[in-house]
């Protein structure tokens, strides 16, 4: 089906007349009104889908042309604290490429699709898996809970979605222990530690063992199962309780699902490097956000692996040079789930308004989320960190003038010129003001939104080419083509 997408020669300058040409509104990449082929003809998504006519070439001719790739693997990243609504643009671009792979995180992110009547959770398998024809991969950055995995298989099968040979786990995946997560929680009790506020999935305990190289990737346990049994001694150790018939009986559950999974575990890098030699598309979907990056975040009240558009690469196996596209998610406003600096956070009647209007509420967790006005140099570091060629604005519908009046913009914080590697206690925010917008109907965007959105590309440096306006697939204008 990708073929259809295929570009003739004269791609480039249609790119540019397209772009000179463009207005808002939902825009073809092609200029034609050519169809997409697929189920979801309804986004057209411009300057974004095809595949590069290399396909066929072989041997030094790939590489050269590998190194030329202009449309190789595009990273959708959360640009905030994560929880941006990352899933449904992910499901909205999904058809347009060939494989949809997770890089990092686990079981901590969550989002929830409604497909042709049925309601989907996903924790860990990517929503591309929801079209028939994508493949889609766990990468080797993630950490798997077998028996959530399981869970979610299990679900998709019920709800008629087949997976067989379409859904791949890398066999360097590591695996998550129900002991990871009592590990996690026994820390985030610890009074003598700083809490995180984490979701308690086990996250941090699952890639520390794994960084301290005695954590057990997916092939590793499927070649030597007494490897987790090692592990699982280190861990009571750790916890000081002796093993219980509760945990064993858990421990054999959990052993069961990761056997049942083992058809799925594979050299996930070979075929993924194989695709982009023949010039397929790759959708490499990020967990969480900027801020959480175990690196680059708000250290440390992150989480603990890449979230930035790099982890991609690591993630999945994937040369960093086939990398040509970022889209960092945003929303028009900020959250934040745990603890850590959140320097626009809003507090009292006006944080519960918002907090109530957005829905902000774990999707993972069910925490109320803490609530807060746009954050500009968070949002331009992310830009910036992560390389973003666009930006799309989720949430746009939330924030209207039935909610408040005007809305605001941190643009700077005082005393600092850019976002501070540790936070101090307090820190001073200077706001500009903005009138927020009627209800959005159809793909009109209102003045007000424009200038809006018009003042987050002057100071986040990156243009904002999409925005969704409301949780349906249908819900999306397209501002500006997204070019090369
Ligand atoms: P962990 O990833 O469970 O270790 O949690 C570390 C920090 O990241 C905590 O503040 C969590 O609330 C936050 N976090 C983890 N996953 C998500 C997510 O998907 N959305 C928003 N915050 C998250």
């Amino acid at each position: 089906m990708i073929r259809r997408f295929f570009v003739p020669a004269t791609f480039v300058s249609s790119f540019f007349f397209e772009r000179r040409g463009a207005t808002r509104s939902n825009l073809d990449f092609f200029g034609s009104r050519r169809s997409l082929g697929t189920r979801n003809m309804e986004h057209k998504v411009p300057c974004l889908c095809f595949s590069s006519p290399r396909v066929g070439l072989t041997g030094n001719l790939v590489r050269k042309c590998y190194r030329t790739a202009v449309m190789a693997v595009t990273v959708v990243i959360g640009a905030q604290w994560g929880d941006e609504g990352k899933g449904k643009i992910v499901d909205l671009l999904a058809p347009h490429f060939t494989w949809i792979a997770r890089y990092q995180g686990g079981a901590n992110a969550g989002h929830t699709i409604v497909f042709e009547g049925k309601k989907f959770v996903f924790h860990l398998v990517p929503s591309g898996i929801l079209y028939p024809d994508k493949k889609c991969v766990l990468g080797n950055g993630m950490v798997i809970d077998p028996v959530q995995l399981r869970k979610e298989m299990d679900g998709l099968a019920e709800g008629g979605i087949d997976f067989e040979g379409r859904l791949l786990i890398s066999e360097r995946a590591h695996l998550l222990l129900p002991t990871h997560q009592m590990l996690d929680r026994a820390r985030e009790e610890d009074r003598l530690v700083k809490k995180i506020g984490t979701t308690l999935r086990g996250i941090g305990p699952a890639y520390s063992d794994k960084f301290k190289r005695c954590g057990v990737p997916f092939g590793e346990f499927l070649d030597r199962e007494e490897c987790v049994d090692e592990l699982l001694r280190n861990h009571l150790s750790q916890l000081g309780i002796s093993p219980s018939p509760e945990l064993k009986e858990k421990m054999d559950f959990w052993k069961e699902a990761a056997r049942s999974l083992a058809g799925f575990v594979t050299d996930t890098g070979f075929p993924l490097r194989r695709a982009i030699e023949r010039g397929e598309t790759i959708l490499a979907e990020g967990a969480q956000g900027t801020m959480l990056d175990i690196d680059h975040g708000t250290y440390p009240y992150v989480t603990s692996s890449t979230t930035c558009a790099f982890g991609a690469t690591a993630g999945l196996g994937i040369p960093a040079r086939a990398v040509t596209r970022v889209i960092g998610i945003f929303k028009a406003y900020s959250t934040r789930v745990g603890e850590g600096p959140f320097p626009t956070e809003l507090f009292g009647e006006e944080a519960q308004r918002l907090r109530e209007a957005g829905g902000e509420y774990g999707a993972t967790t069910g925490r109320p989320r803490r609530v807060g006005w746009l954050d500009a140099v968070a949002l331009k570091y992310a830009a910036d960190i992560n390389g973003c060629d666009g930006l799309i604005l989720t949430k746009a519908d939330v924030l209207n003038n039935t909610l408040f009046e005007k809305t605001k913009i941190g643009v700077a914080y005082e005393g600092l010129s850019r976002l501070p590697r540790k936070f101090p206690p307090k820190i001073t925010v200077t706001y500009r003001d903005f009138p927020t917008w009627p209800t959005l109907r159809g793909l009109e965007i209102p003045p007000e939104l424009d200038s809006y959105l018009a003042a987050i590309e002057e100071y986040s440096g990156a243009p904002v080419i999409a925005l969704s306006t409301g949780p349906d697939r249908n819900e999306i204008i397209w501002r500006k083509p997204f070019l090369d």
